[in-house]
Parts: C-alpha cells; structure tokens; sequence
C-alpha cells in the first residue's frame, strides 16, 4: 500500500517550509515523508496510542498528536494549514464531516490528498456536493448507490471511482 501513498503524494505539489498536517496518521509513514518532501516537521494525527508509539520512534522530526481527527480539526485556527493528507483513515471517520472540518483549517489554494481503497466508505463523499458548492443534500434523500461495474481491486489511484451524475471530466 505504501507505493500507492506515495503515488499520492507524487501528485501534490510540496512547497519548502509548507505547514503539513497528516490524518490518520498511524505509525507515520505519510507524515514523515511530508517532512522529507516539505523540509519541516510535519504533524501526524492518529486515535491509537500504539500507533503514534511506532510513529514517534520511526519518525522523532514530526510531531504526533494522540486525537480523534474530527475532534483535532475542531480545535484548529482556520486556514493554518498548507496541506493536508488522510492516507487510509477517510472510511474510518465520518467523511464528509471531516472534509469540512479540512476545508476549515486549509489555507486558500491549499491541497488535500486522500487516498482509500474502500468504496462505500466513501460514497457519500463522491456523491455530495462539496461544502459551500451548490445545493448540499441532507443524507435521507441523497442518492447513494454503489456503481454498477466498477471493481474497486480494478481501480487506480488518482482516478475518480466514478462521478457524480451531471457532471463531466
Ligand atoms: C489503515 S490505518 C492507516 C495509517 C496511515 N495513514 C498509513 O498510511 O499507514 C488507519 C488509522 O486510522 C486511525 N483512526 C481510525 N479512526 C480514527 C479517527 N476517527 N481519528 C483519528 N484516527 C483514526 C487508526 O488508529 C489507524 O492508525
């Protein structure tokens, strides 16, 4: 899985000196090369102590902060952040919660990375509006339907698992 976080982080462009923040974090392997990319300390979030046990010691030039990731963004300025990555942890949150919460500490112009391998867990993001564009559905009458074909062994990263109907890439 490691080769596919990385291809993720392949497609952000990583200024020198950019504020990292790394959800889900676990033992580290995003947030540390977000330090090696950026150049600065990056901060890992994860829930489990034993993780950020693993993440500390593998990586000592980060900072690993034991919190549920919905809970950390809450306490977080607005805009503080330059980039931002949830490396395998999206389905085990609530998705779009934490999407808003990211877009809330997020500079303007700063980049996001997710990657995930679990379809459904994402569903409800694929198929939302994102905050503050359009119309945003509440849950009970939103569509949520799992595509016809697509075999998620098949899928690739930085590809859209499929797209939202209406619209075109
Ligand atoms: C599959 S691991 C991915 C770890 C890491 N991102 C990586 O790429 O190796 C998922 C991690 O999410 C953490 N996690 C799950 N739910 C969480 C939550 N609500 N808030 C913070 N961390 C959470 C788990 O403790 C676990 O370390």
């Amino acid at each position: 899985m490691r080769h596919l976080s990385l291809a993720m982080l392949d497609k952000l462009r990583m200024p020198l000196g950019a504020r990292c923040l790394d959800l889900t974090c676990g033992t580290g392997f995003v947030t540390g090369e977000l330090a090696r990319r950026g150049g600065s300390p990056a901060i890992g979030v994860d829930a489990s102590a034993g993780m950020l046990e693993q993440a500390r010691s593998q990586h000592p030039n980060c900072q690993f902060i034991q919190s549920e990731a919905l809970e950390y963004l809450r306490r977080q300025p607005k805009c503080g952040f330059d980039l931002v990555t949830c490396a395998w942890g999206l389905g085990y949150t609530r998705p779009l919660a934490l999407l808003r919460g990211i877009a809330r500490v997020l500079r303007p112009g700063g980049q996001l990375g997710i990657i995930d391998n679990s379809l459904f867990s994402v569903a409800e993001v694929l198929w939302s509006s994102p905050p503050g564009h359009g119309r945003h559905r509440g849950r009970a009458d939103r569509k949520i339907q799992s595509p016809p074909s697509d075999n998620p062994a098949r899928l690739r990263p930085g590809r859209p698992l499929w797209q939202r109907p209406g619209h075109s890439r």
